[in-house]
């Protein structure tokens, strides 16, 4: 525990009440032990609140009621796409000390702050009784371990972000091969720019975080994947004339997008491809729920490639959940955790959510034709850490990522790519 006024306080009430219930005749541990009975619930904070997000967790608190009938789930979430709203309110009830019992988080980076804040528990215990240590892959285990060996979270499944849908019928209207990949983003401008011309809307986007995640995908494609990992890792220099290419990259990128993008999030941006109203769409393959719902077919209603730049390169990140420090009943969360790693919890919410299982020991056939090539992917292809999904930086540092986006794209394209390139380049101090 963070020992901050605020738990001091805490303390001095607990004493207080302590010494009150003896001289009332009260026996202290009673009066301190949580009962598990008071509570019979399970608190479970996501940013999955609506659409086919909703209808994936939906499906998991199926399997959750099976498994344990006696624990009712409390649907915690908050509205906003990739966690977007979630995680500043997040913080501030960890901060209030009002955490809910589990929350969504992405494997790596993205949970140091919360460590480090004390508002997590090592759930490594939980790998051994449940026998998850040789069935998650080992760079998941890495991803999600400190370097003194513990875990603090429990993986529900693996999203590649570098992908790219397309609707072939806008394609072909415009006499661009639909089955292309495109190798560079040269090669991608070209074609976007032939959509233009039509008056189509080339490439849609939405709100700030699915800009960076824009970015994040140009960065990969431009520099190669060992380039862009050196970004997280201080190999790469900020200020170099590839990263220069890069942002210029994403300033032309930009300028191919829909006019309303701050207004939307996500699923309106994919959407647009959906109904045929913008011909490319560049988003984490939890889109492929989206195709899915609109029962459209890989390959004949819509197509899935790689980011422009990035074949042969899986872009990873993987949600996982928590337990939360200082909560009244861990059995409960223990019970969540139980489901969200075990192989029926992982089949049943991955076949709606469009990832693929984190655990490795699941049939494969069960799985649709494109996670199938998601998993393929994953298992042969250079893996890479997301950006926009809390796999390679701290949320503090992704924020600072986000309002120099923010502000770069906000000016209409008025701010000088110098400007934005020295703003990023100073989130690595
Ligand atoms: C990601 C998350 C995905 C999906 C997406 C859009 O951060 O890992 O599961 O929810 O946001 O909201």
């Amino acid at each position: 525990m963070r020992v901050t006024r605020r738990t001091t306080a805490a303390v001095a009430t607990a004493v207080a009440l302590i010494m009150t219930l003896a001289a009332c005749g009260g026996t202290p541990g009673e009066a301190a032990a949580p009962s598990v009975r008071n509570h019979t619930n399970v608190s479970v904070y996501t940013w999955w609140a609506a659409g086919v997000e909703k209808t994936g967790l939906d499906a998991l608190v199926t399997v959750f009621e099976e498994q344990h009938p006696d624990i009712e789930f409390k649907n915690d979430s908050v509205t906003g796409g990739g966690g977007s709203a979630a995680k500043d309110n997040l913080q501030s009830r960890l901060e209030n000390q009002n955490p809910p019992d589990t929350f969504l988080v992405h494997a790596g980076a993205e949970l140091d702050d919360y460590i480090k804040g004390g508002y997590v528990q090592d759930v490594s215990g939980l790998y051994k009784k449940f026998g998850l240590t040789d069935v998650f892959p080992k760079d998941l285990i890495r991803q999600l371990s400190t370097d003194d060996g513990k875990i603090y979270s429990v993986p529900s499944n693996i999203h590649r972000a570098n992908m790219m849908w397309a609707n072939p019928k806008v394609l072909q209207d415009n006499g661009i091969d639909p089955s292309a990949e495109y190798d560079s983003i040269d090669a991608f401008i070209a074609d976007l720019d032939k959509l233009e011309q039509a008056g189509v809307t080339p490439l849609s986007v939405g709100t700030t975080w699915t800009q960076v995640h824009l970015l994040e995908t140009v960065l990969l494609g431009t520099l190669g994947p060992d380039a862009y990992s050196g970004l997280w890792d201080g190999t790469t220099d900020w200020t170099s004339l590839e990263v220069t290419t890069a942002l210029q990259n994403f300033k032309t990128l930009m300028s191919y997008t829909n006019a309303d993008r701050s207004n939307l999030d996500w699923p309106e941006a994919t959407q647009m491809v959906i109904d045929g109203d913008a011909a490319f769409n560049i988003m984490g393959d939890w889109a492929v729920s989206a195709f899915d719902e609109a029962e459209m077919k890989l390959g004949t209603d819509y197509v899935a490639v790689p980011a422009p730049g990035t074949a042969g390169t899986f872009d990873f990140l993987a949600d996982s959940f928590t337990m939360s420090a200082n909560i009244l009943d861990p059995e409960n969360t223990e019970a969540w955790l139980e489901t969200v790693s075990s192989v029926e919890g992982q089949v049943t919410f991955n076949k709606i959510k469009g990832s693929i299982p984190a655990r490795t020991d699941i049939d494969r056939d069960e799985f649709t034709e494109y996670q199938r090539m998601a998993i393929k992917s994953f298992d042969e292809d250079t893996i890479v850490s997301s950006l926009a999904h809390g796999a390679a930086v701290p949320v503090s540092r992704l924020n600072a990522i986000t309002e120099a986006t923010n502000d770069f794209v906000g000016d209409n394209g008025h701010q000088d790519v110098a400007t934005f390139q020295a703003a990023l380049a100073a989130t690595t101090n």
